[in-house]
């Protein structure tokens, strides 16, 4: 089926290039499909239009959460799973996924990102556009780019050089891309003083140009300023609907602004657009329940072990007392657009635990800080003696979703006075104490972190959180999660601290030093390093090599043991050193990564590929990714901050392939 262009009036194509509403496209007057867009990266947020009510759907876990799975294979169902409640509810396009980069901790919708790092980012996106798309469901690659934080995000230019541009806000995109994703979209901000939806070498050259992206380029909503500028950027298709768009493409077009090649060639993408809605659809292969329980396998792998002093989890037994705002139900979701409206209601943690415990146990739960309003304590005398009473607290703390929500940035990296009162009390009166952290991004944990024992981040789990929470906490299943973001001591230590721009531009003055690539190069001590994460089950690392297949192709493989008496799961994380270069690189970048289950006692060899963009960076001079000859490490890690391996490669490519001399 082929909608052709020859059978548009050049007033219906004008028309195709705008939103007919919030979420769907014009008909060309019935000459063509109704398409309809959703949100989001979480699960469907879909308006019902006879209602107006946003429909009920199953909320996944957030994408920080499907992060710290470092799980291909689980963003790949993740997405198939949402895809099938799009197919159900009459959806042709999922508006996700997001893939920028958590440049500051404060952004308020870094729970819907996945990482402070592009090529992290960059693989699980790929796996969720693959997942979505393979059930016929388009998808929306966003925001790009350069949209790191939500303070004052329609207005203030992102203010960055190409190189930060292409190694640290790009790569990401350009990885997803490989999915081949429906459509992108453009987001809010300028960047260097020109607004993404008018960026023609962002929009043109670099999208579709240099990363051969061919699909339908969407505003995000509002991030139109001028429709026929957009238009000729690059932008087929402005959402929502606005009176004066199509005014202003007719205008540009008399005044010979624009010409009708250039507004065909935006209208033939959004009918490709459309007959790829029409077309690909599958069908949905799961129920309710299922998807549930989907949402519960992805968030038992995001959840994180931080801290596990004297191997206080997974809890024994004995009087475990829980309490916090967020103990008889998660927050399962950030606010704003990605904020899925889900009707499932968890039980209480203490009687999850309860359930997984038996007779082991005597759970309670303390009415301490259980008030309406989850920032005000009440009945602290309650609580603390509740706490010298028991053997082990449990302590469920976090944000809700007006703290970390769309269109604004958190104030501060610590949790509110209340619950880190909360903690420190108890703690006075109970050396057992473990933190549950309900939170979508790093939070600043200096006050307490030092009085308890343990600390688990739940982050923002989805509908299933808390009976992932509880087999983690019981050891039912071994906790697997690594941080995709690094959790620094405190907001003075982040490369941007608590500077947020002059409401014309922000200053990425960083550069490329983003996340741990920071904290290295600063030499900063952190609270937990990217990519840490503990288990009840021990590694070890063992017998590298590195066979070389190129000047600059890989293959690392290396032994995985599980030295301990249960099966878990472990991700080993693979960087790249270049040891000496002429220009500032970070000390060490993330190029690789593999997650495997072993048994008790079990080893596996693994491998990872490494390529020429392993070890490039992005040549100014040279306007193209480039390898230095010289020394690389290749270090394979448990962690960023745990290295366990480490080898030397020389690379030395011919000398028309060089362009320094570092001897
Ligand atoms: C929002 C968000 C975008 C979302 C869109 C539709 O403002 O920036 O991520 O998909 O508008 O809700």
């Amino acid at each position: 089926m082929k909608f052709d262009i020859k059978n548009l009036t050049l007033d219906e194509k004008i028309e195709l290039l705008s939103g007919r509403n919030f979420w769907m496209l014009k008909n060309a007057n019935g000459k063509l499909p109704d398409i309809f867009l959703a949100d989001g990266p979480h699960g469907l947020r879909m308006m019902d239009i006879t209602t107006n009510q946003t429909k009920i759907a199953t909320a996944m876990p957030t994408l920080s959460v499907l992060a710290n799975t470092w799980n291909r294979d689980l963003a790949y169902l993740d997405a198939t799973t949402i895809a099938d409640e799009c197919l159900i509810e009459g959806a042709d396009v999922l508006l996700a996924p997001g893939v920028n980069i958590k440049r500051t901790p404060l952004c308020g919708r870094n729970f819907e990102y996945f990482s402070e790092d592009p090529y992290l980012a960059g693989e699980l996106a790929k796996s969720f556009i693959n997942g979505v798309q393979d059930k016929g469901i388009g998808t929306s690659l966003k925001h790009l780019c350069a949209n790191n934080r939500e303070y004052d995000r329609f207005n203030q230019s992102s203010d960055l050089d190409e190189r930060t541009l292409r190694e640290i806000y790009l790569p990401a995109f350009e990885i997803a891309l490989e999915a081949k994703p429906w459509t992108v979209m453009c987001s809010y901000n300028p960047i260097n003083g020109i607004w993404t939806s008018e960026n023609k070498w962002i929009l043109q050259d670099v999208l579709r140009d240099e990363f051969g992206f061919d699909g339908l380029i969407v505003s995000d909503w509002h991030a139109v300023h001028n429709s026929w500028r957009a238009v000729k950027a690059g932008i087929n298709l402005e959402m929502p609907y606005r009176p004066e768009s199509v005014e202003e493409i007719k205008k540009a077009y008399l005044n010979g602004w624009i010409t009708e090649e250039e507004i065909d060639a935006r209208v033939q993408k959004v009918l490709e657009f459309m007959e790829k809605c029409v077309t690909c659809k599958k069908v949905s292969t799961t129920t309710k329940e299922q998807r549930h329980e989907i949402a519960v396998e992805i968030a038992r792998e995001g959840i994180v072990l931080l801290k596990n002093q004297d191997d206080i989890l997974p809890l024994k037994g004995g009087k475990i007392m829980t309490c916090g705002p967020f103990v008889n139900a998660p927050q399962y979701g950030g606010g704003g657009s990605a904020l899925v409206i889900s009707s499932y209601v968890p039980k209480p943690l203490n009687e999850e635990l309860s359930a997984r415990l038996g007779d082991k146990a005597s759970v309670t739960v303390s009415n301490f800080g259980l008030t309406t309003d989850k920032n005000f304590l009440t009945n602290i005398r309650r609580g603390v003696i509740d706490a010298y009473n028991a053997d082990t607290v449990v302590i469920c703390v976090g944000n809700n979703d007006v703290v970390e929500r769309e269109t604004y940035d958190r104030p501060s990296l610590k949790l509110s006075q209340n619950q880190e009162d909360m903690i420190i009390n108890i703690a006075s009166a109970n050396p057992n104490v473990v933190v549950v952290l309900n939170v979508g991004s790093a939070v600043d944990m200096s006050a307490w972190l030092h009085l308890v024992k343990g600390v688990v981040l739940l982050g923002f789990a989805g509908e299933g959180g808390q009976e992932a929470l509880a087999d983690i906490l019981t050891g039912k299943i071994c906790p697997s999660g690594k941080l995709s973001e690094t959790y620094p001591l405190t907001l003075e230590d982040t490369p941007c601290k608590d500077i947020r721009g002059n409401g014309f531009y922000e200053e990425y003055k960083e550069g490329v030093f983003v996340g741990y690539r920071w904290y290295e190069k600063t030499n900063s001590k952190v609270a937990f390093p990217f990519g840490h994460g503990l288990s009840y089950a021990k590694f070890d690392y063992s017998d590298m090599e590195i066979e070389k297949i190129t000047e600059t192709d890989y293959n690392v493989s290396f032994n995985i043991t599980n030295n301990s008496k249960q099966t878990a799961k472990e991700i080993a994380q693979i960087y790249v050193k270049d040891v000496f270069a002429m220009v500032p690189r970070p000390q060490k970048e993330l190029k690789g990564f593999v997650k495997v289950e072993l048994l008790a006692g079990e080893s596996k060899r693994v491998s990872v590929k490494l390529n020429a963009r392993s070890f490039a960076y992005y040549s100014i001079p040279l306007k193209k990714w480039y390898v230095e000859n010289g020394d690389f490490e290749i270090l394979v890690g448990a962690s960023s901050q745990d290295i366990r391996l480490t080898k030397k490669i020389t690379i030395s490519l011919p000398e028309n392939e060089q362009y320094t001399w570092l001897l």
